[in-house]
């Protein structure tokens, strides 16, 4: 028994010597170790070997199992690194190499401009007023009537306003002022917001001119709001989004919905104040109409004038990002032309 022991060891060192192949690998574990290999059922016949016997020919039963076992062990840890080696010889990656072209997307211009104006009045200390106050498409109520614009205004005329025919007095939006009545209506003062969004004109598309544009719309409403303060935040705005040296001006204007009301200009930055077909030979572009917010608009929305004042402004997006950056034509902004909308 001991030497057929032995016999079935020395047949597996030299079988294990020779295996080249994990399959090879797995014939040979399964024919000395599974439980239907020889040494399995010598085991199992120990009960029939002579009591005396039983010990030792039990312990080298033991023993040369746990040595063909290691052994394999041994073998299959070889086989496994092997793999890995040549499996990472195949995979290596040349970290040299060029990555390949993803070509990514940026914000458009004028989304820049937006997000770095509402970035500064919100260091102000106004907040970015909700979609829901600020519908592009609009009635006339919003965007003319609360706001005092009579009815005659030539404003409201076709020529100027996109009228809808899916209702009576349904407008696309000529002003984000719509946002004003629509926030005072819904919070009590203090007030103080910006809304940026998109509005539409009746233009003929033209360099300067295009039907769709944007622009923010400001508005400040608490006890005590002066003049100055509006044009302290203005001039504080112009100071920030253009840096310090621009020279800029308050004109004398009239909107229905102000009372003073002001145009500021700032200027030109294609001919430095020279005068040339940018700015129409006056050295100066305008960026927003301001004012003080009328009594008769207050009112109208339920907050008393005699208790509350506050002021209000409107600015167009593109106009200031072409001063900026020295755009000359406005339609350039809707063209999507990738060579000009890289330069940003
Ligand atoms: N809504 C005016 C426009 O589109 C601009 C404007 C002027 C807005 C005066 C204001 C304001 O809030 O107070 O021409």
């Amino acid at each position: 028994m001991e030497e057929k022991i032995l016999e079935i060891k020395n047949c597996a060192l030299s079988e294990i010597a020779k295996i080249t192949s994990v399959k090879d690998l797995e014939e040979v574990k399964n024919r000395y170790l599974s439980r239907s290999s020889e040494l399995n059922n010598l085991k199992k016949g120990l009960k029939d070997v002579a009591p005396e016997l039983r010990p030792k020919i039990g312990a080298l039963t033991n023993e040369v199992s746990k040595e063909i076992e290691s052994l394999i062990n041994k073998k299959s840890e070889e086989f496994y690194a092997l793999e890995l080696n040549k499996k990472l010889e195949k995979e290596k990656i040349d970290l040299t190499l060029p990555s390949t072209y993803e070509p990514m997307g940026h914000v458009h211009p004028l989304t820049k401009t937006i997000n770095e104006i509402v970035e500064i009045f919100e260091l102000l200390g106004f907040s970015l007023v909700e979609n829901q106050y600020s519908p592009e498409v609009e009635t006339e109520k919003y965007n003319f009537d609360l706001l005092n614009v009579p009815k005659e205004h030539p404003a409201r005329d076709v020529q100027d306003t996109y009228f809808s025919k899916i209702a009576p007095n349904v407008v696309l939006r000529s002003q984000t002022s719509n946002s004003q009545v629509r926030q005072m209506l819904n919070s009590k003062p203090p007030i103080k917001v910006i809304s940026p969004g998109r509005v539409y004109r009746s233009e003929s598309v033209s360099a300067r001119k295009n039907n769709l544009f944007h622009q923010i719309e400001g508005l400040y409403v608490d006890k005590n709001v002066k003049f100055s303060d509006l044009k302290g935040v203005l001039n504080e705005f112009i100071r920030l989004y253009f840096g310090s040296s621009r020279p800029t001006r308050f004109r004398n204007s009239f909107f229905p919905f102000t009372e003073p009301s002001a145009e500021v200009d700032v200027q030109c930055i294609m001919c430095q104040g020279k005068g040339c077909p940018t700015c129409s030979g006056t050295g100066w572009l305008e960026i927003l109409g301001s004012g003080m917010v009328d009594p008769n608009v207050l009112s109208a929305v339920g907050i008393d004038p005699e208790v509350y004042s506050g002021f209000a402004f409107g600015m167009g997006v593109e106009r200031l990002t072409m001063l900026k950056y020295a755009v000359d034509d406005i339609r350039l902004f809707f063209n999507n032309d990738v060579r000009f909308l890289n330069q940003f």
